[in-house]
This record gives C-alpha cells, sequence and structure tokens, in this order.
C-alpha cells in the first residue's frame, strides 16, 4: 500500500481558473517570482472579460497538495498576451507549462487571437525553453528592465508567436 502511494506518478488536469482559486493562485506565483502579485490582483484581473486563466490540478492525489500550476493571459482585438504563468519548483520539467501553454494559446485562439506575445527575461533558461519549444520567436528586446535579487540588470525579450 505504502510502495504503491509512494511510486504514484501524479496525474493532472487543466481547468479553468476561477475566482476561487485566486488565494492559491497568488501563494504559488508569491513563491515563483520576487515581485509578489496579492489575491486581489489575480481577483481584478480575472474578472475582466478578456482575462482568462487555467489551473492544473494534481486528480490522483491522496492528501491535498498545493496548486501544480497556473497560467494567466489575455486577449484584446486579436492579441493575445501571457500575464504570467509558473509551476511549482516540485513538478519542474513534468510537462506542465507545456500544458498550461497549450490551454492558454488554444482559448486564445477560440477568442480570435491570431498572435499572442509574452515577455521573459532573457536569463531565464527554463522559461525561454519552453517558449522556444511552442515556437515563440524574438521579436524585441528591452535592455537593463530587469533587476535581480544582487542588483544584477538583465534584459526583457518580447517574444510572438502566430497562433492561426
Ligand atoms: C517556466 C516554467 C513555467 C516551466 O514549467 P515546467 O512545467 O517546468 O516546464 P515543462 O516541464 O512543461 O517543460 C517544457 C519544455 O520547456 C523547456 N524547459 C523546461 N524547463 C527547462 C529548464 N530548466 N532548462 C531548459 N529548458 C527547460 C524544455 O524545452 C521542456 O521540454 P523537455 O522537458 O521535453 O525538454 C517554470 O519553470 C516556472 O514556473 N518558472 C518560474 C516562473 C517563471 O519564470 N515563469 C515565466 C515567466 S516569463
Amino acid at each position: 500500500m505504502l510502495e504503491s502511494y509512494l511510486t504514484l506518478k501524479a496525474e493532472y488536469e487543466i481547468v479553468p481558473m476561477q475566482l476561487q482559486d485566486c488565494a492559491e493562485v497568488a501563494a504559488l506565483h508569491g513563491e515563483r517570482f520576487t515581485r509578489v502579485w496579492g489575491d486581489s490582483e489575480f481577483e481584478s484581473l480575472l474578472t475582466q472579460n478578456t482575462t482568462f486563466g487555467f489551473v492544473g490540478r494534481q486528480t490522483n492525489a491522496i492528501l491535498k497538495k498545493a496548486l501544480p500550476g497556473f497560467v494567466l493571459a489575455r486577449n484584446v482585438a486579436g492579441e493575445a498576451e501571457i500575464l504570467t504563468i509558473a509551476v511549482s519548483t516540485r513538478l519542474a520539467r513534468s510537462g506542465l507549462g507545456w500544458r498550461l501553454m497549450q490551454a492558454a494559446m488554444r482559448e486564445a485562439r477560440n477568442r480570435g487571437g491570431e498572435t499572442m506575445f509574452l515577455e521573459v527575461d532573457g536569463v531565464n533558461q527554463p522559461a525561454l525553453g519552453l517558449y522556444r519549444k511552442l515556437g515563440f520567436e524574438t521579436v524585441g528586446e528591452r535592455k537593463a528592465y530587469y533587476v535581480g535579487e544582487n542588483g544584477a540588470k538583465s534584459t526583457a525579450l518580447v517574444m510572438r508567436r502566430v497562433l492561426r
């Protein structure tokens, strides 16, 4: 019994983000980013009809676990944008970021999105790897845009992908 529990492979479902998810979303965001967004920031974004999000939830957890991952995006007049995405460090590189991005791209397309944009720190290798694998290309940069915890400045890359 214990052995099968310990070897259980996590299974996830990707479901639309609801207002009641915002506290967990803000908590995970706070773990993964230095600039913390409060629950109310997520709530106010999610109540705008141009904004949408998805959360990844484990479907076979025996005990309730912290939220595995989320993505928040927006679509306005054919232009979609990833506002933020995060996956728990304990689940890094298990394919959840990919699935969340696929869900956001599909929903943006359903809402009439033609292209999707996002902004990423040029030193963020996991995110850059994910976006490049999804077909995003760098279309602009803002030098010395981000300031790391040690004061080091890094370039923000603007990336784009055609959705059609
Ligand atoms: C970026 C992030 C969402 C990726 O989520 P993830 O679930 O670990 O990513 P996935 O497992 O779906 O990986 C998909 C692909 O992304 C790339 N990738 C993921 N982690 C990587 C890493 N550490 N180094 C290089 N490429 C990486 C790979 O191409 C990977 O495909 P592969 O495993 O078949 O090689 C996650 O690292 C994260 O939450 N980071 C902190 C928050 C953040 O930086 N958000 C983005 C801000 S723009």
